[in-house]
C-alpha cells in the first residue's frame, strides 16, 4: 500500500474504529512491515494496468489519448493506430524493431507515451510560433518514426513546416558507438516518411561535421535530439541553440537514460533562459524564454 493510500484509508477509518478493528489494524501494520513488499508487490500485481511500457507502468490513471473528449488526443489516436497498420503490412518499416516474430503493434503501444509527448511538444512550439510556419530539426532520425510524430502534429496545428532532419544513416565508426546502427538504410526513411517528402530536407553526415555543408535552418521553432550519444548532443545543442527562436522547444529523447547525457544537459542550460522539464519517459523538453 502506498503511503497516500494507508493515510487516506486510516483517516477515514479513524472514528468508526472499535476493538476488533484495533487489532486487525494492529496486525495488518505488523504484517505489512514484516512482509512489506511482497503485500506491495502482489496487490500492485493485481491492479489493472494502464499503461505499461518504455520504463512505465500505470494503474488507475487513463492515458490521455483515450480521452476521446479532446480533439488533440483523438487526432494522436488515430495517428498512432494508423501507423500500427501501416507497420503492420510493412508500409512503414521499423527496421529499428525488426525482427521474424515482432510484433509492432505492441512496440508502437508501449512507446505511446514517448510518442505522445514528441506530438505534444510540436504542438506546444506550433501555438508558440509568430507566424503560421515553423521550422523543425531532428538529430537522431533512424526509421523517422518520432518524426512521423511531429509531421502528423504539424497537420493538426495547420501550420507550414520544414523539416530538417540529420543522420549518419550508416556506421558510425567504433569509437561512437552506443548501438549498432549498420542496419540503417535512408531510402528506407525516405519511403517511410513520403506523405511529407515536400517538406522535409534530408542531411546526411556525422554530427557534428554534417552541418558544415548541411541545408541548415536560419531560425528554428522545434527541436529533437534523440542520438543516444553525449558527444553528438552536444555538438547539436551548441549548433542549434542559437537559431531557437524565443518560445521554440527542444525535445531530448535520452535525458533520463544516460547519465553522460543528463549531465552535458544541465551543464549547457545552467545559464540558460527558458525552463526545462524531466517526464517519467525520460524525454526533457527545454521551452526558451
Ligand atoms: C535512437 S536512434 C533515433 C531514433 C529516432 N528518433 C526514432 O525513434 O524515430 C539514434 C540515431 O542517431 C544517429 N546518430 C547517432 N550518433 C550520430 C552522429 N554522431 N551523427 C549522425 N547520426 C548519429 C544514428 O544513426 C541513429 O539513427
Amino acid at each position: 500500500m502506498s503511503e497516500i493510500e494507508r493515510i487516506l484509508n486510516a483517516r477515514e477509518k479513524k472514528g468508526k474504529k472499535n476493538f476488533l478493528s484495533k487489532i486487525n489494524f494492529f496486525i495488518k501494520k505488523n504484517l505489512n512491515i514484516i512482509f512489506g513488499n511482497y503485500y506491495e508487490f502482489n496487490k500492485f500485481k493485481k491492479k489493472k494496468k494502464t499503461f505499461q511500457g518504455w520504463g512505465l507502468i500505470t494503474t488507475d490513471t487513463v492515458p490521455p489519448w483515450k480521452n476521446q473528449d479532446n480533439k488533440e488526443n483523438i487526432f494522436f489516436n488515430k495517428t498512432n493506430e494508423n501507423l500500427k497498420d501501416l507497420a503492420d503490412s510493412k508500409d512503414f518499416r521499423l527496421t529499428q524493431f525488426d525482427y521474424e516474430d515482432a510484433n509492432y503493434r505492441k512496440i508502437l503501444d508501449e512507446l505511446s507515451w514517448r510518442h505522445y509527448i514528441v506530438f505534444n511538444s510540436v504542438l506546444l512550439a506550433a501555438k508558440n510560433a509568430s507566424q503560421n510556419m515553423i521550422n523543425l530539426a531532428e538529430c537522431g532520425v533512424c526509421d523517422g518514426l518520432t518524426i512521423y510524430f511531429a509531421a502528423e502534429a504539424c497537420k493538426l496545428s495547420n501550420i507550414e513546416k520544414k523539416i530538417y532532419l540529420y543522420d549518419a544513416w550508416e556506421n558510425l565508426g567504433n569509437d561512437k558507438l552506443r548501438f549498432n546502427y549498420d542496419y540503417l538504410n535512408i531510402d528506407i526513411t525516405k519511403k517511410n516518411l513520403e506523405n511529407f517528402n515536400d517538406n522535409l530536407i534530408f542531411n546526411k553526415g556525422l554530427i557534428p561535421d554534417v552541418f558544415q555543408n548541411a541545408e541548415n535552418p536560419a531560425q528554428l521553432d522545434w527541436l529533437h535530439i534523440d542520438l543516444n550519444s553525449s558527444e553528438a548532443t552536444k555538438s547539436s545543442l551548441d549548433f542549434f541553440f542559437d537559431k531557437l527562436k524565443l518560445g521554440g522547444v527542444i525535445l531530448f529523447d535520452d535525458y533520463g537514460g544516460f547519465e553522460d547525457t543528463r549531465k552535458i544537459i544541465d551543464e549547457f542550460f545552467k545559464n540558460k533562459n527558458g525552463h526545462f522539464t524531466n517526464y517519467p519517459t525520460g524525454q526533457g523538453i527545454f521551452i526558451k524564454i
